[in-house]
């Protein structure tokens, strides 16, 4: 964290010196609240210039979703590597059709360029002092998820929003992913299929891979390794399973799914106890497995507890959140594969009147149901039950349950609706049109890295209010 606040503070310190003391000396006397660009170009009805920073994996999927984006256009790009700002810079050329500047240099970008937002896709150390620097300047930030690989640094990334009245959108896009709006407002809540939700069950498990490598022919040399913080080209590749720098596969991947547990159940946890280890991997810092347990105590008083598990040496069934409930059960995942209810057989007589376009009036009473739901009917698959030779089942089986799939589909890259929210509320100039807030992302970093602090413990962390307050 220290490192996160001096680089935050330096980096608002040349700030200040270069170019704005007087605009923000007269901010700083107004509680910080500077006029975002956004109202500038909303005033002005044009298009909004962008400015990426980081053009490695995710920058790549963040230009990808971005093509065909009305009213926003890349005109700044920046990567410490030289190999990624190139091609990435070159497919923003060919792809997006945007003329983008290449920097080397973040905070040489800020000053040169006349920006009104960034895209942050960068390794998590530098999330929040670049989120700082941005929002200072007036700029709104998408900002991937994690967050921060800190507390403290997610923490300051909630206050910088806070004093600046910016926009600033974290990368968790399921929130803005139509099948989860879908899952969450008409089958978890508005047509409440579940019944009581009693608990959950989400993975991400991922089979076992060598450290990422890189072309010999393009090494960055050991000067700008050092200025940056890395010992090699092996850990400027690997960043995420060093502390310094990520928080390893439970930030990494766990990240979107624990937060859906917080959008879904409305509420933060109670307590968490986890286990895990670096067990397989000799050469990282984090666990490379994390089991977890939270516990929710939800607004009607109910318990529900939710279990995660990310492995990195086994593949199987992928990722997914499944939620149960005494009614059914929803399994939902961002690859399509997962995207079905399970109907328990006990309640099956009252849901056919949901596949046969029947009023539903045995579920709810009628006029409550969000209509939507029934618009595209699907039959539902019913499994053949397994019977003994006398045609009976096993007393221990419960009868299976029939399913349908979710009628909702996405064709879009995964990230372009959470963008294309970003860039309506950069506009509007309104950070509460957000699908994720940063005290939301906030909330869901706390509870994602307290799974690293109770493995090092070994003790169960019971969450108070204070945790969640920046
Ligand atoms: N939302 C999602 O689905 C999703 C998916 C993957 C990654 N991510 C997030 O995106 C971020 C980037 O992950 P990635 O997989 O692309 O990592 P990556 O290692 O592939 O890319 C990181 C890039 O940042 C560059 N970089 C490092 N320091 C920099 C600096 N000071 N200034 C400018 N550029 C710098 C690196 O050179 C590299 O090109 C992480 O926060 C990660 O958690 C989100």
């Amino acid at each position: 964290m220290a490192a996160a606040q001096d680089a935050a503070g330096s980096g608002l310190g040349r700030f200040l010196n270069r170019r704005g003391f007087l605009r923000n000396s007269v901010a700083a006397g107004a509680g910080l609240m500077l006029t975002s660009k956004s109202a500038i170009a909303q005033q002005a009805g044009r298009t909004l210039k962008v400015g990426m920073v980081g053009c490695g994996a995710q920058g790549r999927a963040l230009q990808n979703a971005c093509v065909g984006l009305d009213g926003m256009q890349f005109t700044a790009v920046c990567d410490i590597w030289p190999h990624n700002l190139r091609q990435v810079h070159q497919r923003i050329e060919r792809i997006n059709r945007h003329d983008a500047t290449p920097y080397e240099d973040y905070e040489e970008m800020l000053d040169k360029e006349d920006l009104d937002a960034v895209l942050l896709p960068t390794p998590d150390h530098l999330h929040a002092p670049y989120t700082r620097m941005a929002l200072e300047k007036g700029l709104a930030v998408y900002c991937e998820k994690m967050m921060s690989n800190t507390i403290e640094g997610a923490r300051d990334m909630v206050k910088a929003q806070r004093e600046t009245g910016g926009i600033l959108q974290i990368g968790h896009q399921r929130r803005s992913n139509p099948r989860y709006l879908h899952a969450r407002d008409q089958v978890f809540y508005g047509n409440e299929l579940l019944g009581r939700v009693t608990h959950v069950n989400a993975q991400w498990n991922r089979a076992v891979a060598g450290m990422i490598g890189y072309p010999q022919n393009a090494v960055l040399d050991a000067a700008t390794l050092q200025k940056h913080g890395y010992e090699s080209m092996e850990q400027f590749m690997n960043w995420r399973w060093f502390k310094k720098f990520g928080g390893g596969p439970i930030s990494d991947l766990g990240a979107h799914q624990i937060d859906m547990f917080n959008w879904f159940f409305k509420t933060t946890p109670k307590s968490l106890i986890a286990s895990g280890g670096v067990d397989y991997y000799d050469s990282y810092e984090h666990n490379d497995n994390v089991m977890a347990i939270y516990e929710y105590e939800l607004a009607d008083g109910n318990i529900a507890r939710a279990y995660y598990q990310v492995l990195t040496t086994t593949s199987s069934q992928g990722f997914y959140e499944k939620f149960m409930g005494e009614d059914a059960a929803l399994v939902i995942s961002e690859s399509p594969g997962y995207n079905q209810v399970w109907r328990e057989a006990r309640v099956q007589e009252s849901w056919d009147h949901l596949t046969q376009g029947d009023s539903p009036t045995l579920l709810r009473p009628a006029g409550t149901i969000h209509h939507k739901f029934w618009q595209q009917p699907r039959p539902w698959t019913q499994p053949t039950p397994w019977l003994d030779t006398q045609g009976v089942i096993d007393v221990r089986e419960s009868e299976p349950p029939g399913h349908f799939e979710l009628p909702v589909s996405m064709n879009v890259p995964y990230h372009q609706p959470h963008l294309q929210n970003f860039f309506e509320a950069v506009r509007k100039n309104d950070p509460s049109s957000l699908n994720c807030t940063v005290q939301q992302a906030f909330e869901c970093c706390v509870i994602t890295l307290a799974c690293n602090e109770a493995i090092e413990t070994g003790r169960k962390i019971e969450f108070t209010k204070e945790d969640f307050t920046a």
